[in-house]
């Protein structure tokens, strides 16, 4: 279940039904849509996006932290710009992939890298000890994402969603290294920079 968590600029927190509206503009994305893995089923007006978005209220209410399905909100205007999620993979639904989705018209300031903190963060204080990212090829932004928070690379794979999808991994210890490369929080020797906005 999404156990709500705060960070500089963001609060994530379990969706609700009035974020269709928001929500819809970030699933039926192409720039979104095509990199979702797994792959979601197209979603056309604010009523699939409502019915979607009950399936994940349900889903959510009965997954055992630390997994969860997050809305990204936005503090300085209340926004809902995005999506994350902690879920078990399949087959075995032992490893944890973590995944995001933001609307375009955000990416460039760091808000992916933000969510992965708090939420890998938050995981490894609940006896995980590893998350995953399983990314399509050529998702140059994701790629980059999951290097950035200092993932490192398992390798390609067809075992998940009948795709093949490229593998990263992430630890504490690469988490703490890359809290002071990107300037988050409990980074001892920088002020806070959060970006191009707060
Ligand atoms: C993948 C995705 C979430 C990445 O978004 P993003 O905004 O590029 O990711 P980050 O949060 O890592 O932001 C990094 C960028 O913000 C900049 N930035 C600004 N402030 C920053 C900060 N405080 N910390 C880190 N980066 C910061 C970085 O310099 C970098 O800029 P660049 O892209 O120009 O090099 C986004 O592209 C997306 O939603 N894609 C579609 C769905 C998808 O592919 N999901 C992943 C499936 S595995």
């Amino acid at each position: 279940m999404a156990t709500p968590l705060t960070t500089p600029r963001l609060l994530l927190r379990g969706w609700q039904s009035d974020d269709a509206p928001n929500a819809l503009e970030i699933y039926r994305h192409p720039d979104v849509a095509q990199w979702l893995s797994p792959a979601m089923d197209p979603v056309h007006d604010l009523a699939g996006m409502r019915l979607l978005l009950q399936q994940w209220i349900t889903e959510d209410s009965l997954s055992e932290p630390p997994a969860g399905r997050w809305a990204i909100r936005r503090h300085i205007d209340g926004r809902v710009i995005g999506g994350a999620f902690l879920l078990p993979l399949p087959p075995g639904r032992q490893d944890l992939q973590i995944g995001w989705q933001l609307h375009p018209d955000v990416w460039g300031r760091g808000y992916a890298t933000e969510t992965t903190h708090a939420l890998a963060g938050s995981a490894f204080t609940q006896d995980v000890d590893e998350v995953f990212a399983v990314v399509r090829p050529g998702n140059i932004r994701a790629e980059a994402t999951a290097r950035r928070n200092g993932m490192g690379w398992v390798g390609i794979t067809d075992k998940y969603f009948q795709m093949t999808l490229h593998v990263y991994r992430l630890r504490p210890a690469d988490l703490d290294r890359t809290t002071q490369q990107n300037q988050l929080p409990g980074a001892p020797a920088h002020e806070p920079s959060w970006g191009k906005d707060q």
